[in-house]
């Protein structure tokens, strides 16, 4: 005779199961239903430029979806960088504060290194870090567009590639990450050169996905528009100088009149792409920078 246990037993077994472990005061067995997933745990990632801003948000996400995080930033923000790491581990979470400049090759090294002897093997790297200048192409000097060139692109392909080198020796696979803007797909008036260098992140993201795919190593940028962070504060103050605007005027004016979902982004819309990028649901994806904006440009 077959021994049938009713259709309503099973899905209700999970709950009483919760019950009883409960009732029977099993702290650590209940725990467990809250903790990330196994393909979540022991993984880590390096989050660039992450004091402030949009790379803050993406540490505090990683950390809740289960990463291990070392939070980077050049010295002037030590302090900001080290209350992010200490904020991580107050969530449980492993974090450590690193100090690097990513335009410099030697720094980025000696970050990759230490977050691999401090944290273990490295899964992701988000090349996140960036800077912005307003200035008319005419009055663009030498030095202002090597300055956003050795931040923005070879910041990227500093962490790009370091962290590549990295991963191909733990012969695992791993995420690479970089931050575009919508300014890679249609430049912005007055932000010429930081929209090239944005094109370039775009172009690079696609030549290290062809490269990387032997690795299993998949690389993709994400492309945030409006966010209101301290680089939009001189974004909208340095525009404003231009065109007569009050403080806080051009990012309204922008927000309403560019933004279709009608409100400037936050930090957080970024980082929950930057999740999806940074797990395994985006595995079949590579060599793709995502557009964040809220609805100004279409790709
Ligand atoms: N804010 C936006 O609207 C927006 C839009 C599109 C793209 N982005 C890009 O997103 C990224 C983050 O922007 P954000 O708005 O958070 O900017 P932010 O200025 O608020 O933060 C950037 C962080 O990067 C750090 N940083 C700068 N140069 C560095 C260097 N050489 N080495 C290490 N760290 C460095 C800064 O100290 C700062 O903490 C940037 O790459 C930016 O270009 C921002």
């Amino acid at each position: 005779m077959a021994f049938r246990i009713p259709a309503r037993t099973l899905w209700q077994a999970p709950s009483k199961l919760a019950t009883i472990l409960r009732a029977t005061q099993a702290p650590s067995l209940i725990r467990r239903y809250a903790v990330p997933t196994v393909e979540q745990q022991n993984r880590t990632a390096i989050v660039t430029g992450s004091a402030r801003g949009i790379g803050k948000a993406i540490a505090f996400r990683l950390a809740r979806d289960g990463y291990d995080v070392c939070v980077n930033d050049i010295s002037a923000n030590q302090s900001e960088a080290e209350a992010v790491a200490k904020e991580i581990k107050s969530m449980g979470r492993n974090a450590i504060a690193v100090t690097a400049d990513v335009s410099k090759l030697q720094e980025v090294q000696n970050l990759v290194e230490t977050s691999v002897n401090e944290l273990g093997p490295l899964n992701t790297m988000v090349a996140n870090a960036g800077i912005a200048q307003v200035k008319a192409l005419l009055d663009l000097t030498e030095q202002d567009l090597k300055r956003m060139f050795d931040v923005n692109v070879f910041g990227v392909f500093n962490c790009y590639t370091t962290a590549a080198k990295q991963m191909i020796k733990q012969n695992s696979g791993g995420k690479l990450l970089g931050a575009a803007s919508i300014v890679a797909f249609k430049p912005f008036a007055l932000l010429s050169h930081y929209s090239a260098s944005k094109w370039a992140v775009r172009g690079m993201t696609q030549a290290f996905a062809m490269e990387m795919a032997e690795h299993k190593i998949t690389v993709n940028a994400y492309a945030p528009g409006i966010v209101g962070t301290a680089m939009w504060d001189l974004i909208d103050e340095e525009l404003g100088k231009k065109t007569g605007a009050k403080k806080g005027d051009t990012i309204k004016r922008y927000t309403s009149e560019l933004i279709a979902l009608g409100r400037t982004s936050v930090p957080e819309d970024v980082s929950s792409t930057v999740s999806f990028l940074a797990s395994k649901d985006s595995d079949y994806m590579t060599g793709q920078t995502i557009v964040i904006d809220g609805g100004i440009i279409f790709t």
